[in-house]
Order: C-alpha cells, then sequence, then structure tokens
C-alpha cells in the first residue's frame, strides 16, 4: 500500500511539473506558487535531487532587484485562473504577482544540503545562499515593524493562509466599492463551500489593486496601506528560517554575515513575543492599524516549537489548547481553533488540515521534546492521504478532501515525511 502510494505520489509532482517548475494543481492553481515549490523541492529531492535544486532556481530566477520574491509566476498566460498577470502588472520578462509568500526557502535548502551527499548538489545550493539572503534582507527593510520586530503582510494571500478568520475583522476596514466588475475562475475548479466568500473576495481584489497602483511600492504598502497585519505565521517562518540561514553561513565560512543575522534574529524573537496574546493566552497575529490581536488558535499559533520561541508559561497554554482542540477533531491540526468563530470544517484555511502545516508543526515540536505531538501530526498526515487521497486540505472532523486535487505539496509532504513510518521528519 505504501509502495503504491508513494508511487501515485511521484506520478503526482511529474505530472504537475510543467518542465522546472511545478504547479500546486491543475485547473485550479496553473502556475508557479512560490511556497509551494519549496515544500515541492523536498518531494522531489526523495527521488531526484537535481530536479529538487531547480524547482528553487526557477523560482528565484524571478527575484527582483530590491530582493523579493513574488508569491506567484506567471510562465504562460492560463485564462482559466484570476487575478493573472494582466491583474497583478507586476515582475520583468516573466510577469509575476506584487506580494511575497512565507520564506521557508532557507530552511528547505538547509535540510537538503544536511540531506545529500552530492558535491554538485551543494554547489547549486551554495548558488541559492546569496538570494535568499537577499530576500532576508528585504523582509528587514520594508516589512519588518522597527518598533515591535514582528513581520508585517500587506494582503492576505502574503500569509500563505489566504482565508483564515484572522484577517476577517481588518479585512472590513478596506473598501471594495471602487473594484470593477470581475469573474472568479476558482468556482469552475472547487466547490464554493469550500472557497472563500465573496465579501472577502471583493476585498483582496481591492488590496490588489491598491498595491498595484503604488506600483507595487512594499515599504509603503507596509506604513501607508490599508491592511497591515502582524502575521503570526510569517514572523515564526522567518525567525526560524534565519536560524537555518545562521547554520547554512557557517557551513560555507560565510562568518561575516553573522552578527547581522544574530540582529534579525533577535528582531524576529521580539516580534514573536509581541504576537502572544496575554487575553486569549495564545501565539496569534496582531492588526497594526487597530492594535488589535485576532485572539484566534490557529495552527499557526503552533509554530513557536519550529520557530524556537516560548517561555514554560506560554508553553503550558499552548499545551493546554493543543489537548483541548485533540479532543474535538479527529484529525490533527485544524487550521482553525473549532471553539474560535469562524471555524468551518471545509473552507479554505478556517479549519481544513494542511499537510505542510503538519510537517513543519512536527519537526517544531521534535525540537521542543514534544514527540507524541510530532507522532500524531505524522500518524494523522498519513491516514488523511492513506484514506482519503492527496488533497489540497482536509477536514479535521470527517477526513474528507477539501479544494483542489493530485495536489503537489500534499504528494511532496508523503514522500518526505509522513509515508514513512518514522516520527522524525527529515531523517
Ligand atoms: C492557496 C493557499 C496558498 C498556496 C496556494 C497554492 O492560495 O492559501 O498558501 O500557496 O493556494 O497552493
Amino acid at each position: 500500500m505504501s509502495a503504491e502510494l508513494d508511487q501515485r505520489a511521484r506520478e503526482i509532482l511529474r505530472t504537475n511539473d510543467k518542465g522546472g517548475y511545478t504547479v500546486p494543481t491543475d485547473g485550479l492553481y496553473p502556475y508557479q506558487w512560490n511556497w509551494d515549490s519549496v515544500f515541492v523541492a523536498l518531494g522531489f529531492a526523495t527521488f531526484d535531487e537535481s530536479r529538487a535544486c531547480r524547482e528553487i532556481e526557477t523560482l528565484f530566477e524571478v527575484q527582483w532587484d530590491s530582493g523579493f520574491v513574488p508569491h506567484i509566476v506567471f510562465r504562460q498566460d492560463d485564462p482559466g485562473y484570476f487575478p493573472g498577470p494582466s491583474t497583478w502588472n507586476a515582475g520583468g520578462q516573466v510577469p509575476t504577482s506584487g506580494i511575497t509568500q512565507p520564506p521557508i526557502a532557507a530552511s528547505v535548502i538547509y535540510e537538503m544540503w544536511c540531506r545529500t551527499k552530492t558535491d554538485s548538489i551543494r554547489e547549486r545550493l551554495a548558488t541559492l545562499f546569496p538570494k535568499v539572503l537577499a530576500w532576508h534582507r528585504w523582509f528587514h527593510r520594508c516589512r519588518i515593524s522597527e518598533d515591535t520586530g514582528a513581520v508585517i503582510i500587506t494582503h492576505p494571500w502574503e500569509s500563505g493562509r489566504d482565508n483564515s478568520p484572522e484577517w476577517t475583522r481588518p479585512t472590513s476596514r478596506v473598501d471594495p466599492t471602487g473594484v470593477g466588475p470581475y469573474q472568479r475562475r476558482d468556482l469552475q475548479h472547487a466547490d464554493a463551500s469550500m472557497r472563500p466568500l465573496k465579501r472577502d473576495y471583493d476585498r483582496y481584489i481591492a488590496l490588489l489593486e491598491y498595491g498595484r497602483d503604488t506600483g507595487w511600492d512594499h515599504s509603503k504598502l507596509a506604513t501607508e496601506g490599508p491592511f497591515r497585519m502582524a502575521d503570526v505565521g510569517m514572523t515564526m517562518i522567518l525567525l526560524r528560517a534565519t536560524r537555518d540561514l545562521i547554520r547554512l553561513s557557517k557551513e560555507l565560512g560565510r562568518v561575516d554575515i553573522i552578527a547581522e543575522l544574530d540582529g534579525y534574529v533577535r528582531s524576529l524573537e521580539q516580534g514573536a513575543d509581541y504576537l502572544w496574546d496575554s487575553k486569549a493566552q495564545t501565539y496569534c497575529s496582531r492588526d497594526v492599524i487597530s492594535g488589535e490581536a485576532s485572539g484566534y488558535v490557529t495552527n499557526a499559533s503552533f509554530l513557536y516549537g519550529y520557530a524556537g520561541v516560548g517561555d514554560h508559561g506560554q508553553q503550558a497554554h499552548m499545551a493546554r489548547h493543543w489537548d483541548r482542540i485533540g479532543a474535538r477533531v479527529q484529525y490533527m491540526l485544524p487550521s482553525q481553533d473549532p471553539d474560535d468563530a469562524g471555524f468551518d470544517h471545509m473552507r479554505y484555511w478556517c479549519g481544513p488540515v494542511w499537510i505542510m502545516m503538519n510537517y513543519i508543526l512536527a519537526r517544531g515540536f521534535l525540537e521542543i521534546g514534544q514527540q507524541a505531538w510530532a507522532e500524531r501530526l505524522r500518524a494523522d498526515s498519513h491516514r488523511l492521504i492513506a484514506d482519503f487521497g492527496f488533497h489540497e486540505a482536509f477536514s479535521p472532523q470527517t477526513g474528507d478532501g477539501t479544494g483542489g486535487r493530485d495536489f503537489s505539496w500534499t504528494a511532496a509532504m508523503w514522500l518526505a515525511w509522513c509515508g514513512r513510518n518514522t516520527a522524525a521528519p527529515g531523517t
């Protein structure tokens, strides 16, 4: 059974491979997505390391001079997707979107570095190093709030947790009246009950148009834009990625930049601390404009282990959330707390389980001595895929698949992690 699923997972990656880059799934997402590609590289690395490197190389080929790396790369036009390249009006020779996504690259490159035994692969990974460093510098120049140290996102889609209830209140302030008529394409590929509501989608497009009208001035968007959120997921992921970049710098003998990266770590640690909400006793995102914390426990809240933050008291509160949520669902970890407003077990980021989130969460849990949690995530992820298929995400209550099918990062996570009978990811 496992061998069959391994083969199926490899087939999905090969089918979604469009020549140097992989689409998340045909139809719903027909382009290259930033953090999808990076997770997908881990899947390819289990049977073709060179192809794995290529996936990350093609993503960085479209890096902007500022160091920014876009969230979508439009290599060929596909009228079946909205908002496409003409709506974004961004990028150079190859059109791109104008916003970014969680910077998971340094961590995955470091993981591939540790696993490979091949010099030529290491050389290619070393070539990516300055590009990833430039991206991290861009974050610090354009997206880290000096007062708080947290990462500011300027569009919900930057978080990668596109439709999280964390963004509902802050986006309600965004005025969608200027948005012209548009046709959603996602609803042709997935059931409306799984996708964002029109009310939210209108605001996503209004924010896109606002960004485009600034000429994608990223600093301006983070200081004056109508949606500015200190995002818990981005902050934790960038913090972990910076720690991995330091490890990689040491491997590469780049001691000259360690002091700079240590400074980034300190600032992001302060950012993570700022995102502790003492009222809800959880890590969560905070609206920069109103100062209000979402108060929601999401799967990103539990990234504290992965980021290496949280004192005993904070960890004890999170453990209580873990136990409470664990008793409410069949499969861990839902993207939204079932006891919180906005929970919907099948709707995009309002409840479903994402396997690649489980993967990074499990890595973190192992590092903070929560072996049982890590094993539960691996075992639940294994069951979800084995019993229901390689979906984009899954109901935490019934296990049913939601969103797209034959999904690349789900297949990659099967190969790199949960399809293996070992608790430890990446071993
Ligand atoms: C959705 C997800 C985002 C992902 C993209 C492609 O927009 O929210 O995280 O990158 O799909 O899979």
